[in-house]
């Protein structure tokens, strides 16, 4: 396996994005987000270590940080992820990461699953509740939790109305996704995603929403990777 290398060809079905290529900006950890400590690895290990040892996935293709992809290659060596099929240099945006990484799965591929490696702690049944919503025949699906806290509206830090948060959900990953209709997104304009659904929603798809997963934190801050780390002691012990 070497960086942007596609491996054998197709080796099945479900292949796995994994976008690890951000700056780490908000965490401020000195160095990228996906090479931060967590439990005395790099954060990217977790995720990829778990991904790779899901049955349900074929084949990982991860985007790493410009500069970091000997790194995320010896890593993925080191944790014996033999299901890394290539590693490339992410973009400039996370959209425009994913953009490369598609480039990578093969056309034969039938479901793409996508993956912030922010969230560190995924497991197998939020992966395989996404992948089941996709029997129902939708282009994409996302797993989402519903919203504790009372959601406001504000403008020049005055409240202009509570925004009925019923109708809301916050949207996680992994997302899943009928491989072609990804590719037809990404094809279109990239600008103003924050998730890959929504670039599949713009070219008019159906997304369905599925039970997220409360561990499923995502690193954005110190304090989320305090919280994160002492969840990943948990699963140890
Ligand atoms: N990501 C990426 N390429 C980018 C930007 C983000 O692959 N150019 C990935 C990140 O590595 C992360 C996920 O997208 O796994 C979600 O992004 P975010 O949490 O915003 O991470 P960062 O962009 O690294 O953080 P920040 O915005 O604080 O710099
Ligand atoms: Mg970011």
């Amino acid at each position: 396996m070497n960086e942007a290398s596609s491996g054998s060809g197709s080796a099945g079905a479900t292949w796995c994005v994994l976008v690890a290529a951000g700056a780490g900006e908000r965490l401020g950890g000195g160095r990228p987000k996906a090479f931060v400590g967590l439990g005395g690895r790099p954060l990217l290990a977790e995720s990829l270590e778990r991904l790779d040892a899901s049955d349900w996935i074929d084949a990982i293709v991860v985007a790493a940080p410009p500069g970091w992809e000997e790194p995320a290659i010896l890593l993925a060596e080191e944790l014996v992820a033999s299901k890394v099929a290539a590693v490339v240099t992410g973009g400039a945006t996370r959209a425009e990461s994913v953009s490369v990484a598609l480039a990578e799965v093969p056309a034969d591929a039938l479901v793409v699953l996508v993956h912030d490696a922010a969230r560190p702690l995924v497991e197998d049944g939020v992966i395989e509740r996404v992948l089941g919503g996709l029997a129902e025949g939708v282009d994409g699906v996302v797993p989402a939790l519903p919203i504790g806290d009372t959601v406001k509206s504000v403008d020049r830090g005055i409240v202009s109305q509570t925004v009925d948060r019923e109708a809301l959900v916050a949207v996680q990953t992994p997302q899943a996704f009928v491989a072609g209709r990804l590719r037809a997104a990404y094809a279109g304009e990239l600008a103003g995603a924050t998730d890959c659904a929504s670039l599949v929603e713009r070219a008019g798809g159906r997304i369905a929403v599925v039970a997220g997963d409360r561990r499923l934190v995502k690193v954005t801050t110190a304090a989320d990777l305090e919280l994160v780390a002492w969840l990943a002691a948990e699963d140890r012990r």
